[in-house]
Protein backbone atom coordinates (compact mmCIF):
# COMPACT_ATOMS: atom_id res chain seq x y z
CA UNK A 1 0.00 0.00 0.00
CA UNK A 2 1.56 3.40 -0.90
CA UNK A 3 1.84 5.34 2.25
CA UNK A 4 1.66 9.32 1.84
CA UNK A 5 1.58 9.66 5.35
CA UNK A 6 4.98 11.70 5.06
CA UNK A 7 4.37 13.27 1.85
CA UNK A 8 5.41 16.43 0.85
CA UNK A 9 4.18 16.60 -3.07
CA UNK A 10 3.06 19.52 -4.58
CA UNK A 11 3.18 21.51 -1.26
CA UNK A 12 4.55 24.96 -1.85
CA UNK A 13 7.58 25.58 0.49
CA UNK A 14 8.78 28.51 1.07
CA UNK A 15 12.59 28.47 2.76
CA UNK A 16 13.47 31.79 4.05
CA UNK A 17 18.07 31.45 4.64
CA UNK A 18 17.93 28.72 1.91
CA UNK A 19 21.48 29.51 -0.36
CA UNK A 20 23.54 27.22 1.89
CA UNK A 21 23.70 25.04 4.94
CA UNK A 22 20.93 24.18 6.34
CA UNK A 23 18.28 25.92 4.49
CA UNK A 24 19.79 25.01 1.19
CA UNK A 25 19.79 21.05 2.54
CA UNK A 26 16.13 21.32 3.61
CA UNK A 27 15.12 22.69 0.81
CA UNK A 28 16.83 20.39 -1.63
CA UNK A 29 15.20 17.53 0.87
CA UNK A 30 11.90 18.61 -0.45
CA UNK A 31 12.32 19.27 -4.25
CA UNK A 32 13.09 15.74 -3.80
CA UNK A 33 9.98 14.95 -2.81
CA UNK A 34 8.66 16.88 -5.38
CA UNK A 35 7.20 20.23 -3.38
CA UNK A 36 7.44 23.40 -5.35
CA UNK A 37 10.04 25.00 -3.12
CA UNK A 38 10.74 28.80 -3.12
CA UNK A 39 14.44 29.84 -1.42
CA UNK A 40 15.56 33.54 -0.51
CA UNK A 41 18.08 34.84 0.78
CA UNK A 42 20.28 38.40 0.53
CA UNK A 43 22.36 38.07 -2.84
CA UNK A 44 20.80 37.56 -5.70
CA UNK A 45 24.04 35.54 -7.20
CA UNK A 46 24.10 33.20 -4.76
CA UNK A 47 20.44 32.12 -4.23
CA UNK A 48 20.28 31.96 -8.13
CA UNK A 49 23.13 29.60 -8.46
CA UNK A 50 22.24 27.53 -5.34
CA UNK A 51 18.37 26.71 -6.65
CA UNK A 52 19.89 25.46 -10.50
CA UNK A 53 21.92 23.11 -8.24
CA UNK A 54 19.36 21.81 -6.40
CA UNK A 55 16.20 21.55 -8.84
CA UNK A 56 15.57 18.37 -10.04
CA UNK A 57 13.95 17.54 -13.23
CA UNK A 58 10.27 17.22 -11.90
CA UNK A 59 10.79 20.42 -9.33
CA UNK A 60 12.30 23.86 -10.07
CA UNK A 61 13.35 25.60 -7.54
CA UNK A 62 12.87 29.21 -7.50
CA UNK A 63 15.15 31.93 -6.30
CA UNK A 64 13.93 34.92 -4.56
CA UNK A 65 16.31 37.70 -3.27
CA UNK A 66 14.91 38.84 0.23
CA UNK A 67 16.85 40.12 3.15
CA UNK A 68 14.56 38.85 5.95
CA UNK A 69 16.00 41.87 7.92
CA UNK A 70 13.84 44.20 5.73
CA UNK A 71 9.97 44.25 6.51
CA UNK A 72 9.23 45.72 3.01
CA UNK A 73 11.16 42.74 1.32
CA UNK A 74 9.40 40.19 3.49
CA UNK A 75 6.13 41.43 2.18
CA UNK A 76 6.86 41.74 -1.39
CA UNK A 77 8.28 38.11 -1.45
CA UNK A 78 5.54 36.78 0.08
CA UNK A 79 3.35 38.50 -2.20
CA UNK A 80 5.34 37.20 -5.23
CA UNK A 81 5.04 33.68 -3.84
CA UNK A 82 1.26 33.74 -3.92
CA UNK A 83 0.97 35.53 -7.60
CA UNK A 84 2.86 32.58 -8.63
CA UNK A 85 1.78 29.61 -6.51
CA UNK A 86 -0.97 30.81 -5.16
CA UNK A 87 -0.66 29.59 -1.52
CA UNK A 88 1.88 28.38 0.86
CA UNK A 89 1.69 25.46 2.64
CA UNK A 90 4.96 25.24 4.56
CA UNK A 91 7.42 27.88 6.16
CA UNK A 92 10.64 27.53 6.98
CA UNK A 93 12.61 30.05 8.85
CA UNK A 94 16.22 29.51 8.36
CA UNK A 95 17.90 32.72 8.45
CA UNK A 96 20.25 33.58 10.99
CA UNK A 97 23.57 34.87 11.70
CA UNK A 98 26.05 35.03 15.08
CA UNK A 99 29.09 37.17 16.73
CA UNK A 100 31.20 35.06 19.31
CA UNK A 101 32.32 37.18 21.82
CA UNK A 102 32.00 38.27 25.36
CA UNK A 103 28.93 40.36 26.75
CA UNK A 104 30.78 43.22 27.26
CA UNK A 105 32.59 43.93 23.96
CA UNK A 106 28.96 43.97 21.81
CA UNK A 107 27.91 46.74 20.33
CA UNK A 108 24.48 47.88 19.62
CA UNK A 109 24.79 47.85 16.02
CA UNK A 110 26.31 43.77 16.35
CA UNK A 111 23.44 43.11 18.69
CA UNK A 112 20.96 44.79 16.81
CA UNK A 113 22.05 43.11 13.42
CA UNK A 114 21.75 39.13 15.23
CA UNK A 115 18.60 40.21 16.87
CA UNK A 116 17.12 41.58 14.03
CA UNK A 117 17.92 38.87 11.27
CA UNK A 118 17.50 36.03 13.76
CA UNK A 119 14.16 37.02 15.82
CA UNK A 120 12.19 40.19 14.46
CA UNK A 121 13.04 39.35 10.79
CA UNK A 122 11.51 35.51 11.75
CA UNK A 123 8.46 36.97 13.20
CA UNK A 124 7.15 39.35 10.47
CA UNK A 125 8.17 36.40 7.97
CA UNK A 126 5.95 34.63 10.15
CA UNK A 127 3.19 37.12 10.19
CA UNK A 128 3.44 37.62 6.55
CA UNK A 129 3.13 34.19 5.80
CA UNK A 130 0.55 33.40 8.62
CA UNK A 131 -1.93 35.88 7.04
CA UNK A 132 -1.76 33.90 3.91
CA UNK A 133 -2.09 30.24 5.82
CA UNK A 134 -4.98 31.47 8.14
CA UNK A 135 -7.00 32.65 4.76
CA UNK A 136 -6.38 28.85 3.72
CA UNK A 137 -7.11 27.45 6.76
CA UNK A 138 -3.87 25.26 6.85
CA UNK A 139 -0.64 25.74 6.90
CA UNK A 140 2.84 24.73 8.64
CA UNK A 141 5.66 26.94 9.58
CA UNK A 142 8.99 24.89 10.97
CA UNK A 143 11.41 27.81 12.47
CA UNK A 144 15.28 26.37 13.45
CA UNK A 145 15.73 26.80 16.56
CA UNK A 146 18.69 25.89 18.41
CA UNK A 147 20.54 24.63 21.02
CA UNK A 148 20.59 27.83 22.31
CA UNK A 149 17.22 27.47 22.71
CA UNK A 150 16.93 25.93 25.96
CA UNK A 151 20.12 27.20 27.73
CA UNK A 152 22.88 29.65 26.43
CA UNK A 153 26.27 28.57 25.19
CA UNK A 154 28.63 30.97 26.36
CA UNK A 155 29.82 33.99 24.24
CA UNK A 156 26.82 34.15 21.74
CA UNK A 157 24.70 36.41 23.88
CA UNK A 158 22.24 38.70 21.43
CA UNK A 159 22.12 34.93 19.07
CA UNK A 160 21.06 32.63 22.35
CA UNK A 161 18.65 35.48 23.27
CA UNK A 162 17.03 35.73 19.58
CA UNK A 163 17.16 31.74 19.72
CA UNK A 164 15.33 32.01 22.92
CA UNK A 165 12.86 34.36 21.75
CA UNK A 166 12.08 31.76 18.65
CA UNK A 167 11.51 29.20 21.20
CA UNK A 168 8.68 31.30 22.49
CA UNK A 169 7.54 32.53 19.43
CA UNK A 170 6.83 29.48 18.24
CA UNK A 171 4.75 28.46 21.26
CA UNK A 172 2.88 31.68 20.91
CA UNK A 173 1.73 31.40 17.88
CA UNK A 174 1.14 27.91 17.93
CA UNK A 175 -1.47 29.39 20.81
CA UNK A 176 -3.05 31.83 18.72
CA UNK A 177 -3.03 30.14 15.07
CA UNK A 178 -3.66 26.57 16.02
CA UNK A 179 -7.73 26.98 16.34
CA UNK A 180 -7.43 28.46 12.36
CA UNK A 181 -5.72 25.29 11.23
CA UNK A 182 -1.69 26.48 11.35
CA UNK A 183 0.96 24.73 13.38
CA UNK A 184 4.26 26.28 14.09
CA UNK A 185 6.89 23.62 15.49
CA UNK A 186 10.78 24.13 15.78
CA UNK A 187 14.13 22.28 15.02
CA UNK A 188 16.89 22.89 17.54
CA UNK A 189 19.88 21.45 15.51
CA UNK A 190 22.62 20.34 17.47
CA UNK A 191 26.66 21.44 16.32
CA UNK A 192 26.08 21.32 12.19
CA UNK A 193 29.12 21.93 9.84
CA UNK A 194 28.21 24.84 8.18
CA UNK A 195 29.47 28.23 6.46
CA UNK A 196 28.66 29.51 10.05
CA UNK A 197 30.22 27.46 12.48
CA UNK A 198 32.84 25.36 10.10
CA UNK A 199 35.75 27.53 11.65
CA UNK A 200 34.79 27.03 15.13
CA UNK A 201 34.63 23.37 14.64
CA UNK A 202 38.07 23.21 12.86
CA UNK A 203 39.47 23.94 16.45
CA UNK A 204 40.68 20.49 17.23
CA UNK A 205 40.43 21.24 20.91
CA UNK A 206 36.73 22.24 20.37
CA UNK A 207 36.09 19.14 17.71
CA UNK A 208 37.40 16.92 20.53
CA UNK A 209 35.29 18.31 23.04
CA UNK A 210 31.94 18.31 20.29
CA UNK A 211 32.07 14.77 19.40
CA UNK A 212 32.98 13.69 23.45
CA UNK A 213 29.60 15.48 24.11
CA UNK A 214 27.52 14.43 21.59
CA UNK A 215 25.93 10.57 22.81
CA UNK A 216 25.97 9.56 18.87
CA UNK A 217 30.03 10.58 19.02
CA UNK A 218 29.76 12.99 15.86
CA UNK A 219 28.65 16.38 15.24
CA UNK A 220 25.53 16.96 12.38
CA UNK A 221 25.80 17.68 8.60
CA UNK A 222 23.17 19.64 7.03
CA UNK A 223 21.55 16.78 5.64
CA UNK A 224 20.28 15.27 9.03
CA UNK A 225 17.90 18.18 9.44
CA UNK A 226 16.05 17.15 6.60
CA UNK A 227 14.26 13.95 8.01
CA UNK A 228 12.60 15.85 10.96
CA UNK A 229 11.97 18.92 8.73
CA UNK A 230 9.76 16.81 6.55
CA UNK A 231 7.77 15.23 9.44
CA UNK A 232 7.03 18.53 10.59
CA UNK A 233 5.85 19.59 7.09
CA UNK A 234 3.70 16.30 6.54
CA UNK A 235 0.06 15.14 7.96
CA UNK A 236 2.75 12.45 9.87
CA UNK A 237 2.96 15.61 12.45
CA UNK A 238 -0.63 16.77 12.18
CA UNK A 239 -1.24 16.74 15.56
CA UNK A 240 1.53 18.20 16.91
CA UNK A 241 1.93 22.40 17.28
CA UNK A 242 4.15 24.73 19.74
CA UNK A 243 6.59 21.96 20.04
CA UNK A 244 11.12 22.14 19.64
CA UNK A 245 12.57 19.23 18.40
CA UNK A 246 15.88 19.14 19.30
CA UNK A 247 18.08 17.20 16.61
CA UNK A 248 21.35 17.10 18.15
CA UNK A 249 23.31 13.42 18.22
CA UNK A 250 21.78 13.21 22.03
CA UNK A 251 23.60 16.12 23.26
CA UNK A 252 20.51 17.41 25.09
CA UNK A 253 19.46 13.99 26.38
CA UNK A 254 21.75 14.19 29.45
CA UNK A 255 24.99 15.18 31.47
CA UNK A 256 28.29 13.89 30.03
CA UNK A 257 31.24 13.36 32.71
CA UNK A 258 34.46 11.76 33.08
CA UNK A 259 33.61 8.54 34.92
CA UNK A 260 35.70 5.41 34.00
CA UNK A 261 33.83 3.07 31.39
P1 LIG B 1 24.78 29.48 7.16
O1 LIG B 1 25.51 30.73 7.50
O2 LIG B 1 25.50 28.41 6.42
O3 LIG B 1 23.43 29.82 6.39
C1 LIG B 1 22.62 30.88 6.80
C2 LIG B 1 21.60 31.17 5.74
O4 LIG B 1 20.85 32.30 6.15
C3 LIG B 1 22.22 31.49 4.40
O5 LIG B 1 21.42 30.99 3.37
C4 LIG B 1 22.21 33.03 4.40
O6 LIG B 1 22.19 33.56 3.10
C5 LIG B 1 20.89 33.26 5.12
N1 LIG B 1 20.79 34.61 5.68
C6 LIG B 1 21.61 35.21 6.58
N2 LIG B 1 21.19 36.46 6.82
C7 LIG B 1 20.08 36.65 6.07
C8 LIG B 1 19.19 37.72 5.88
N3 LIG B 1 19.36 38.91 6.49
N4 LIG B 1 18.15 37.57 5.03
C9 LIG B 1 17.96 36.41 4.39
N5 LIG B 1 18.77 35.35 4.51
C10 LIG B 1 19.81 35.48 5.35
O7 LIG B 1 24.21 28.94 8.54
P2 LIG B 1 23.62 27.54 9.02
O8 LIG B 1 24.58 26.94 9.95
O9 LIG B 1 23.12 26.76 7.88
O10 LIG B 1 22.41 28.05 9.91
C11 LIG B 1 21.08 28.09 9.47
C12 LIG B 1 20.19 28.30 10.67
O11 LIG B 1 20.36 27.24 11.59
C13 LIG B 1 20.46 29.59 11.42
O12 LIG B 1 19.25 30.15 11.88
C14 LIG B 1 21.29 29.12 12.59
O13 LIG B 1 21.18 29.96 13.69
C15 LIG B 1 20.66 27.77 12.85
N6 LIG B 1 21.51 26.86 13.60
C16 LIG B 1 22.69 26.41 13.09
C17 LIG B 1 23.47 25.53 13.83
C18 LIG B 1 24.76 25.00 13.33
O14 LIG B 1 25.44 24.30 14.11
N7 LIG B 1 25.15 25.24 12.10
C19 LIG B 1 23.06 25.09 15.15
C20 LIG B 1 21.80 25.62 15.58
C21 LIG B 1 21.07 26.47 14.82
Amino acid sequence: MPDDLFSVEDQIVLVSGGSRGIGRAIAEGFAQRKSKVVITSRERETIEATAKEISTDESRVTPLVCDVADMKAIQATVEQVMVEFGRIDTLINVAGVNIRKPALEFSEEEYDFIVDVNLKGAFFMSQAVGKKMIAQGSGSQINIASLNTDRPVKNVLPYAVSKAGMGHMTRALSMEWSPLGVRVNALAPGFILTDLTKKLWSDETMHAWGKANTPQRRLGLPEDMVGTAIFLASRASAFMTGQTLFVDGGFTAGWNWPIPE
